[in-house]
């Protein structure tokens, strides 16, 4: 399973990154705001920071010609630019289009929400598909339970679209994931920071360099 960091925070990025367990970066509008940062600058440390890994960055437009044209612009940034697009009748209308015309955007179907628009944005080319599950979960809907259908729906049918499973809010959504064998999950900071941890390796190291202290052990 590929894991993203979902954050526009550049020492978040920076720190996971060099931890050399990073495959990409997803932003949106309300992280790229909470950095501070004016859009653009946030948005060009991202691209050349991970450099060469994929970097999903949102329009804003709603409007069909308005969301082709601001995601040609934003592909032109860095090779590394995914646009991310509302799983909207026009959303998916402007991927089939630029799909269609061979502009060579690659896409990132976002606020999805059910299996049946999974399988739409992959009709239309989708490179990517970001399924929300803590917002399912926020409505007492189980979005595990949503993300193994779209897994199913995408193998019946050899779906060639990549799910990245999204919104994960603690770690047993990671595990679950993982478990369920979606391509990607894109993770908080604070939670990959907790995929590292186990109260016993805290333990077992402890020990262990205690009795290499005690027998004199050097290395
Ligand atoms: C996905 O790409 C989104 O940026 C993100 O996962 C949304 O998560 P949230 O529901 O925690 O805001």
């Amino acid at each position: 399973m590929k894991i993203f960091i979902d954050t526009a925070d550049i020492e978040e990025i920076r720190e996971i990154n060099s931890l050399g367990i990073l495959d990409g970066v997803t932003t949106n509008p309300s992280l790229v705001a909470k950095t501070g940062k004016p859009w653009k600058e946030a948005i060009a440390e991202i691209v050349t920071e991970v450099s060469g890994k994929p970097v999903s960055v949102e329009v804003i437009a709603t409007d069909v010609a308005g969301m082709v044209k601001e995601a040609k612009e934003l592909s032109r940034i860095a090779e590394n630019v995914v646009v991310k697009i509302p799983c909207t009748e026009a959303g998916l209308e402007a991927v089939a289009r630029m799909n269609n015309e061979g502009a060579g955007v690659k896409t990132n179907v976002t606020l999805v929400f059910s299996p049946l628009q999974a399988l739409l944005a992959a009709k239309v080319g989708a490179t990517y598909v970001s399924p929300f599950l803590g917002r399912i979960d926020d409505i007492s809907y189980d979005g595990m339970l949503v993300l193994e259908e779209i897994i199913n729906i995408y193998e019946v049918y050899d779906l060639a679209t990549e799910i990245i499973a999204a919104s994960i809010r603690h770690v047993d959504h990671v595990r679950r994931c993982a478990e369920l064998g979606v391509d990607i999950a894109t993770v908080p900071y604070k939670v990959i920071k907790q995929m590292f941890r186990h109260p016993l390796t805290d333990l077992g190291l402890e020990r262990f360099l205690k009795d290499a202290q005690a027998a004199g052990i050097t290395i």
